[in-house]
């Protein structure tokens, strides 16, 4: 009986986590997994990387601050999946679009891969928004 109850009351927190799961959270989480490395846990830019990187780690709560109080989004997409446009070659960010889909392949498919790899960008993007200085 009492193994039903702690049984049922786990099921309850869990779905209680699920639901509040937003996009931000999984922005955040993924943000302090993949990112914080290099450019710290409050995206300042200091983390403990930096001091290997030639390049400056860029301070990503000024992006709208550079670009006249708009925030950036399509760069910032773009910027984070490598995969496409903007960025050169010989960037030290790593190449997040080939990593993430990397990451599921075998479990969901070439066409799955790709949207789940997608939204984690998405919401890394989604995040970087909410820690925007004015
Ligand atoms: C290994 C270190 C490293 C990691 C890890 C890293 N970055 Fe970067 N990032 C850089 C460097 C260095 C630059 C500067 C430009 C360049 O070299 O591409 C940069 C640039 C950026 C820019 C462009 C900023 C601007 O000023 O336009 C964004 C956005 C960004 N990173 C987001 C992320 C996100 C999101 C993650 C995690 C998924 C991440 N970075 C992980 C090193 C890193």
């Amino acid at each position: 009986m009492r193994f039903a109850f702690v049984l049922t009351s786990a099921a309850l927190i869990g779905s209680a986590f699920v639901t509040s799961a937003t996009a931000q959270d999984t922005g955040e989480s993924l943000y302090m997994d993949a990112c914080a490395s290099c450019h710290g846990a409050a995206g300042m830019g200091a983390g403990p990387l930096a001091e290997y990187m030639t390049a400056d780690v860029p301070n990503l709560t000024q992006l709208s601050q550079r670009n006249d109080g708009v925030f950036p989004m399509l760069d910032v997409i773009q910027t984070i999946d490598g995969r496409t446009g903007i960025r050169g070659h010989g960037s030290e960010m790593p190449v997040w679009g080939r990593q993430f889909k990397a990451e599921t392949i075998d479990d969901a498919g070439i066409y799955g891969s790709e949207v789940y790899a997608r939204g984690k960008i998405l919401s890394l993007a989604y995040y970087l928004e909410s820690i925007q200085e004015d």
